[in-house]
Parts: structure tokens; sequence; C-alpha cells
């Protein structure tokens, strides 16, 4: 009987593999499993066998059953398979898969608003230029009409490289480099990196971004600042948002300025944002220098200018509600995907 057995499963075998269609396997399976088959036969036979023989042999046809139930399942998944491959997909679009969406990438919030206040001053006829981070003492300080004992030079602030190079802690170095290589009429403004030994907290951070402007030219008044200032502040912030330069001291304009905008949060009435004063400080600004001119070259009775350099992240932070300047450092992409809409 043992031996029976064992000639079935082994013909089951051969057979299902020959099977080239789920027809044949169909066939195979009424042959081998079904009413009158092969192996209904041999569970015929179990009443002839002596009764202490039966359990052990009903065991072996019950696995009989099941590795021949196994093997068709085997050639059915191999011939659906290859079914598959064999079909020609070419020109077969299913219009009712959702379609693949491409991964878009977001401009950074500084890049943002470092671009919309290109756009604001090139609309208002103005160039770009640039300047190296690395630069010089001459540069960052000494033109500029900053003394010897000016409290920015402190180590404490500045990052000093070796051989008189450091970190430039403000774009107002390009100012520099612009009257150096330039004679007036002059209209630029420069964004890019600065760097101060301030440790990161809600307001600081060692590396940030400044976009200075410059203008120099004949008849330039602080009238000419303002006027630039409350059209960038419109432009940026929206109609209804007012500006105003307070007095203050920087070593390179005279007079100098501290500028201010009505706050964006609470349209000036007073609230946390602003401290209750309803303005909010973007940045410094003055009418150039006569000491500067002089140590540029260029002839302070003939010219006049102003400058003015505002922060980025200071402008990102109060456009977006960023609450705390070091999340635009972290580079948390939960951050960066809520401005993937924002085309720019
Ligand atoms: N460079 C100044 C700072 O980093 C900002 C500034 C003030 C720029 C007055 C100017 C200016 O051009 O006129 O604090």
């Amino acid at each position: 009987m043992k031996e029976k057995l064992k000639e079935v499963a082994a013909q089951a075998q051969t057979d299902i593999a020959a099977c080239s269609s789920i027809n044949d396997l169909l066939n195979a399976k009424a042959r081998y499993l079904g009413k009158k088959s092969l192996v209904s036969n041999l569970y015929g036979q179990l009443r002839e066998l002596p009764e202490a023989d039966r359990p052990a042999f009903g065991q072996l046809l019950n696995e009989l059953k099941a590795d021949v139930e196994k093997m068709l399942k085997q050639r059915e998944l191999e011939l659906k398979q290859a079914g598959r491959e064999q079909q020609d997909l070419s020109g077969f679009q299913d219009l009712s898969l959702p379609g693949i969406y491409p991964a878009r990438g977001a401009l950074h919030p500084l890049t943002l608003v470092r671009r919309q206040i290109e756009d604001v001053f090139i609309g208002l006829g103005f160039e770009i230029a640039e300047g190296p981070d690395i630069d010089d003492e001459f540069h960052n300080f000494d033109a500029l009409n900053t003394p010897e004992d000016h409290p920015s030079r402190n180590l404490a602030d500045t990052f000093y490289l070796e051989n008189g190079y450091l970190l430039r802690t403000q774009t107002s170095t390009v100012q520099v480099r612009t009257m150096e290589k330039y004679a007036p009429p002059i209209y630029i403004i420069s964004p890019g990196r600065c760097y101060r030994n301030d440790k990161p907290d809600p307001s600081h951070s060692p590396v940030f971004h400044q976009v200075e402007a410059l203008v120099v030219d004949k008849g330039i008044s602080m009238a000419d600042l303002k006027d630039t200032l409350q059209n960038f502040a419109q432009i940026m912030f929206g109609q209804e948002v007012r500006s105003r330069i307070r007095p203050h001291f920087f070593p390179f304009t005279e007079p100098s300025a501290e500028i201010d905008i009505s706050c964006v949060n609470c349209q000036g009435q007073g609230c946390r944002v602003c401290k209750n004063s309803g303005w909010l400080e973007l940045g410094g600004a003055g009418m150039v220098d006569p000491n500067v001119f002089k140590i540029l070259g260029i002839d302070p009775e003939i010219y006049s200018g102003y400058a003015l350099g505002v922060g980025v992240e200071r402008i990102a932070m109060l456009k977006y509600n960023i609450p705390d300047m070091r999340i635009l450092f972290e580079n948390d992409v939960r951050m960066l995907r809520q401005f993937s809409g924002v085309l720019q």
C-alpha cells in the first residue's frame, strides 16, 4: 500500500509539472483529488485494511492529499505569473490609477524673503552687489569710520581669522567695496551672510543674514531714505504698514537712525510681539558719513547718500510668524514643507 502511495505522489508531481494551463490544472485536480480520483479511491480502500493499520495509513493518505494540494497551488501560481509576464501591456493605460506626484522641494523661508527684498529694490532701480564673507578690518571697520576702540571690534563680538582677516559682521562691507570700485551714482543692495560671536537664542544666531542698501548721488537727503523705507515696508508687509526712523548712532552714518515699522501683528495697537510699543525694529540706516566718502575718494561736497541695513531673519520671522530664530537653522522638514506652496 505504501508503495502505491509513493507512486501516486510521484505521478502527481510529474503530471502537475506538465500542466501548461489553468485548465490542465483543473483536470489534474479532478484526477487526483476529485470524487472518483486516485486519492478518493485510496480512501475507499481504507476500509479493507485490518483495523489496526487504518490510523497510520489514514495519516499517510492525508499527507498525500495535502502534498498534492500544495503542488497544485504552487503550479497555479507559476502559471499565473508566467501569464502576467507574457501579457503585452504596452499601450495599456489604466486612467483610474492615482498619479505619481513628484516630491516637490521648497525654498527656505530665508531664501524666499531675500528674493522678495531683492525684487522690491530691483523694482526701485537698484542693482545687486556682492562681497566676500571673509573680509578684512579695513572693509568691515576702518573704512566704515569705526574707531579702534569701538566695542563691535571686540573679540567677544567678531570672529577673527589669521593675518587680519575676519568673518564679516555686517554687509556694510559691500558699501565700501562698491564705492572703491564704482563712481556715483550708486544704487545697490547687498544681501548676504554675516557672522557674530553670539550664542544662539530666540533672536540671535552666530550666522545670520542682512540686506544692505546704499545710494550715492547728487542731492540725496533723508527724505529719500524715508521714502525708500516706506515703499519697502508696504511692499513687504502690506499697504497699511507705516514706517518711522528714530535717532541712533552708527559710526558710518551721520545722522544715524534705527528703522521701525508699525507692528504687523497688532497694526500698531500694542501687543506681545511689539512689546506693547506698536512698533517693530527692522534695522539701521542713516546718511553716509562724509568721513566714509573721504576714505573712499568720493567728494562729500558733491555727493551725498544714504545707507540702510535690515535683518533677513527678523523679516522672515515677522512675515511667517516664526517665534524663534533657531527654527530657521534647524532645517526640520516639517517646517520647510510648509513653504512648498509659496512660489517666488
Ligand atoms: N551694519 C549695521 C548693523 O549691522 C546696520 C546698518 C546701520 C546698516 C546703518 C547701514 C546703516 O547701512 O546705514 O548693525
